[in-house]
């Protein structure tokens, strides 16, 4: 029987309420499809901080990289909002992402059907059905160029800087490519080439790379556009690549036409078959220890694990069907709607669902 070795990084606020409820998923699927997950748990975030004095313990590492993937919750809370920057839960995220070198982080924005009333958007606007991938470059850019805070004359002054380099962005380009190539062979590559240098590098590189994939029709829009874009017409983006910091704000936008930040998945991978999977939205401190946080986004994150690292796509498959059957039966209260004939559940009976329908 294969057996797969993972390291679970539970983290802050809802992160260890539905990282349980993502395991059980997991536990279950591996029962039905013949094979055993071992765990090794370890710290990262705030729970890093209290128990250790830092955000990413170096044991947290070394686990990750002895371990065929990674899954994780979410970091942060108002707790360690006044850590220094790189002592902050958020420095551990970014800094495990570097350490693995997961520079390809993908994030699928898709409407199940039951939960086209859940959505903000029209009907007619989502039309018959959702299904973007972002594709958002993870291990450059803003996040980690130079920074730095200075006073002069008693005037006080923060910098933060945006930096690609052409490998860099040749690397995230061809896995958007990739991605499209497979899908409906339709790249979107937002920037702000209008005012930046590094987006117009940018593009240049997307166009070069882009002759790669003559069957890829290809397009650039800025990023302000692209917001405007995806809440009046969505059914126009297949794949959307981006930098890192567009690619964090836009796939939120992107998480509510599915109905809630609570159902969007990802994985964080770096060319091998390693991945680092977790739900995009955060710690929510604001419903923390409540058993109301959605549960989904981290239960399909398993299904992106199994598909993309674990090669199990039979497993992946039963866990995304055995969501869109838990949401005619039960919803958490962030996709709950009068009348939807789903009876309203907590964290806990939603993943009891969901397994039970695996
Ligand atoms: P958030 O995503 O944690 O929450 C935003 C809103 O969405 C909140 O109202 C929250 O209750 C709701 N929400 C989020 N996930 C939900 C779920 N699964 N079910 C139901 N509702 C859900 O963003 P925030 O409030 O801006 O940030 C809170 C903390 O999380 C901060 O410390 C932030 O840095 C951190 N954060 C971490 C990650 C991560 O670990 N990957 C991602 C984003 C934010
Ligand atoms: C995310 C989060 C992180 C990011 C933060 C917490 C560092 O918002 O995973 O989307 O910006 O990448
Ligand atoms: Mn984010």
């Amino acid at each position: 029987m294969k057996n797969y070795k993972l390291t679970v990084l539970k983290g802050d606020g809802i992160g260890p309420e539905i990282v349980d409820e993502a395991i059980k998923a997991l536990d279950k699927a591996a029962d039905k499809f013949g094979f055993s997950v071992e765990y090794d748990y370890q710290l990262l975030g705030g729970a890093a901080i209290d128990a250790t004095g830092v955000p990413l313990p170096e044991e947290t590492v070394n686990s990750c990289k002895a371990a065929d993937s990674v899954i994780l919750g979410a970091v942060g809370g108002p707790k360690w909002d006044k850590e220094p920057g790189n002592n902050r839960p958020e420095a551990g995220l970014l800094g495990i992402r570097k350490a693995l070198g997961l520079y390809a982080n993908l994030r699928p924005a898709v409407i199940f059907a039951p939960l086209r009333g859940a959505s903000p958007l029209k009907p007619e606007i989502i039309g018959e059905s959702l299904d973007i991938m972002v594709v958002r470059e993870l291990t450059g850019g803003i996040y980690f160029g130079d920074r730095g805070t200075e006073e002069r004359d008693g005037v006080k002054s923060a910098f933060d800087t945006e930096r690609y380099s052409v490998p860099e962005i040749e690397r995230i380009a061809r896995v958007a490519f990739d991605m499209a190539q497979k899908r409906d062979k339709r790249l979107t590559s937002v920037d702000k080439a209008n005012v930046l240098d590094s987006s117009r590098l940018w593009r240049a590189t997307v166009d070069r790379i882009a002759k790669e994939y003559p069957e890829v029709q290809v397009s650039h829009l800025y990023v302000d556009n692209t917001a405007m874009q995806l809440v009046r017409d969505p059914g126009q983006f297949d794949v959307i690549l981006t930098s890192n910091m567009f690619g964090d704000i836009l796939s939120d936008e992107a998480s509510m036409i599915s109905g809630s930040i609570g159902m969007l998945a990802s994985a964080s991978l770096g060319g091998s078959g390693f991945g680092l999977y977790e739900p995009i939205h955060g710690s929510a401190p604001d419903i923390a220890g409540q058993d109301a946080a959605n549960p989904l986004a981290t239960i399909l994150s398993i299904a992106m694990l199994l598909r993309y690292s674990l090669d199990e796509p039979e497993a992946a498959k039963a866990i995304e069907d055995a969501v869109a059957k838990a949401l005619t039966k039960a919803r958490t209260r962030d996709i709950y709607t009068e009348g939807c004939g789903a009876k309203l559940v907590g964290c806990g009976e939603m993943g009891d669902i969901v397994a039970s329908l695996i």
